[in-house]
Order: C-alpha cells, then sequence, then structure tokens
C-alpha cells in the first residue's frame, strides 16, 4: 500500500475530529487517492491527558515538536493547535524544512497569510486552510476552483456559529443573551475568548480571508469594518420581528466604485430571505458573480468532524499532489475504481 505520511499538532476539537475521519473513511479515500495519508506522529504538549485514547499501531502521540518537524519522511504537517504564535512558529518551521502545510487557523491565517503563503511558496510546498473559515462548509476551494471564472462582486454571509446560536435562541424563545452564550460555549461552539465571537472579530477575520480568494488581491482583518451583537436586546428583536424581520449578524463584502467594502454588523433581514432560515450554529454564504448570477453554501460553520472534514479535504489534495509528484504522472480527476460498481462489489 502506498502512503503519504503526516503528522498533527493538536489533538483538541478539531485534530481528533480529522484523525477520526481518516481511520473511519481510510478504504474510501485510499480508493479515491490511490494512496493513503497515514498520521504517523501526533504532537500534544502533554501526552499523559491521551492514556485513554488507543492509537493505531504506527501512530504514536510525542511532545516533541522537533521529533516532527525534524522526521524527514513526514511530508503533510496538519496544525490544528490554534493560537498564532507557537502555531506559526512551527507553520513557518515546517514550510522552511519543505513540508506541505493543512492548518485549520483562521486567527493565524489572518494575521500572517499571506507572509506563510509566500513562505510555503519559497520553500516549493504547499498551505492549505479550507477548515480555517466556516467549518464544515467547502468554500475556499470553491471560491478559487469551481467559481474561479466569475468575476465576484458580493459576498453575504453568517460567519459565525456562535452569535448566529445566540440571535437565533433570543428570537425563537426569549432566551436571555448570557445563558445561551453560555450554552454556545458548553456546546464547543464559542472561540477560547468568546469576545471573538460576540463582538464579531471572529466573522471579520473569516470575511478577510474568503474575500481574499473571491477579490483577488490581500485583504487584512484591519480591512473590515466590525460592530459585534452585545448591543442587541430583547427590545431590538421584538421591534424586528413585529415588522416580519430577524436580526442576523452578517459579513458583508462588495465591489463599490470606491473599491471594495468589508462589513460585519448587526442586521434586519426580510424573514423571507433565505438567510433568515440559517438557524442555531450554522453557516452560510451567499455569492454573487458574473457567470453563476448567484448561488449559497449553508452548512455546520463548527464542531469536531465537519471541521474535520474540512481537513481531511485539504490532507486528501496535498497527498494527491505529493504523490504526482512523486511518480511524476498527474492522475485524472476521479472515476470509481474499476472493481467498484452499483452492486457494492
Ligand atoms: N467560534 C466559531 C464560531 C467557531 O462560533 O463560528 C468556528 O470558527
Amino acid at each position: 500500500m502506498k502512503e503519504v505520511e503526516v503528522a498533527l499538532l493538536g489533538f483538541g476539537t478539531v485534530g481528533s475530529g480529522t484523525f477520526s475521519l481518516l481511520q473511519t473513511n481510510a478504504e474510501l479515500i485510499e480508493n479515491r487517492l490511490g494512496v493513503r495519508p497515514h498520521v504517523s506522529k501526533i504532537y500534544v504538549r502533554n501526552p499523559q491527558k491521551y492514556t485513554d485514547v488507543t492509537l493505531p499501531e504506527g501512530t504514536v502521540f510525542t511532545d516533541s515538536v522537533d521529533d516532527v518537524l525534524g522526521d524527514e519522511t513526514i511530508r503533510i504537517v496538519v496544525e490544528v493547535m490554534g493560537g498564532t504564535t507557537f502555531a506559526r512558529e512551527c507553520v513557518e518551521k515546517a514550510l522552511k524544512a519543505g513540508k506541505n502545510v493543512v492548518t485549520a487557523n483562521k486567527d493565524l491565517l489572518a494575521e500572517a497569510g499571506p507572509y506563510l503563503l509566500d513562505l510555503a511558496s519559497k520553500n516549493g510546498v504547499d498551505l492549505r486552510y479550507e477548515a480555517s473559515v466556516l467549518g464544515g462548509i467547502p468554500i475556499i476551494r470553491t471560491l478559487y476552483d469551481s467559481l474561479g471564472g466569475n468575476k465576484i462582486s458580493e459576498l453575504v454571509g453568517i460567519m459565525n456559529g456562535t452569535t448566529n446560536f445566540i440571535l437565533s435562541k433570543m428570537t425563537e424563545d426569549g432566551s436571555n443573551y448570557d445563558e445561551v452564550l453560555a450554552e454556545a460555549q458548553a456546546l464547543g461552539y464559542a472561540e477560547a475568548d468568546p469576545t471573538a465571537d460576540v463582538e464579531g472579530l471572529d466573522a471579520a477575520r473569516k470575511l478577510a480571508i474568503l474575500s481574499s480568494i473571491a477579490f483577488n488581491r490581500r485583504i487584512f482583518f484591519e480591512d473590515v469594518h466590525v460592530e459585534g451583537i452585545t448591543k442587541i436586546d430583547s427590545t431590538d428583536i421584538a421591534f424586528g420581528k413585529e415588522f416580519g424581520y430577524t436580526i442576523k449578524l452578517l459579513g458583508i463584502a462588495k465591489e463599490t466604485k470606491k473599491g471594495l467594502s468589508l462589513n460585519v454588523h448587526p442586521a434586519f433581514i426580510s424573514q423571507q430571505h433565505p438567510l433568515a432560515a440559517v438557524r442555531g450554529s450554522y453557516n452560510a454564504l451567499y455569492v454573487k458573480g458574473n457567470g453563476i448570477d448567484d448561488a449559497m453554501f449553508y452548512g455546520r460553520g463548527a464542531g469536531s468532524l465537519p471541521t474535520g472534514s474540512s481537513v481531511v479535504s485539504d490532507i486528501m489534495e496535498v497527498t494527491k499532489n505529493e504523490a504526482a509528484q512523486a511518480t511524476g504522472k498527474l492522475t485524472p480527476f476521479f472515476y470509481p475504481d474499476k472493481n467498484l460498481y452499483a452492486s457494492g462489489k
């Protein structure tokens, strides 16, 4: 069996979801790629914390990041630790060591994306970040590849699950802001510091990343005008309801005569608008382009397996490219294995 060696940096919500999906769907993934991405090392700060996790043979926990970054067999480093200091150090070292990197870290991307992408390019390796925005919704490659022939004029999205969860609950059953925020934290939607969610910073980082791709230019978090949901109270919600509106925290990027306008703020939208139907921790993105006219993407914006799904898709992309480089041959896009038929045989 051909394998491409992978290492995970971190084994929290996203890391464990990624690992679990790679294990559960190993056969399917290998069939699609003709090669298996194999996780040989998982870096965690304290391996003692994971004594109840049974790893398959050939996979080990290590508390030495040098053990991972210095391992020449490892071709793909998956950064799922979060934070911007140590994570950045590791990503830089991995790229300089000629390893491909997959990351789910939107803070890092929003802060240093262009620099890291330049570094990847200088070292002839890849840096992928599908999981950094909108969790399980496959949107980065969709904007870049599938919609790559469009001139995009507008993005409007619900990009933060925590605030959407809070606003939905406040609207649906009159729940109190603080109680619902605590619930969102307990469900694992909120950031370590939920200020980033409720003040709109998380959505602004995501809007910066998505807009860079959609509008084909370098856009930073600082370019986005941000207002969060902390000033919204039950009176605003009741007022909107009376006139057929619902409040959503929207990220909006639009081409204007003066350039690109980038905003995150709460907005009243008609209850008939498709974005009004996006409730709970779900995310959605409405895209307008001169080819597609418009399209909307909807799905889980956070969570272990949904975000893991996006990380796995990046690992698969890089694995495919690595295998093509190693053999000097491109594989056609996809055709099912000649032994697989409708009967399931
Ligand atoms: N805190 C984020 C959210 C998690 O609520 O959407 C996913 O980025």
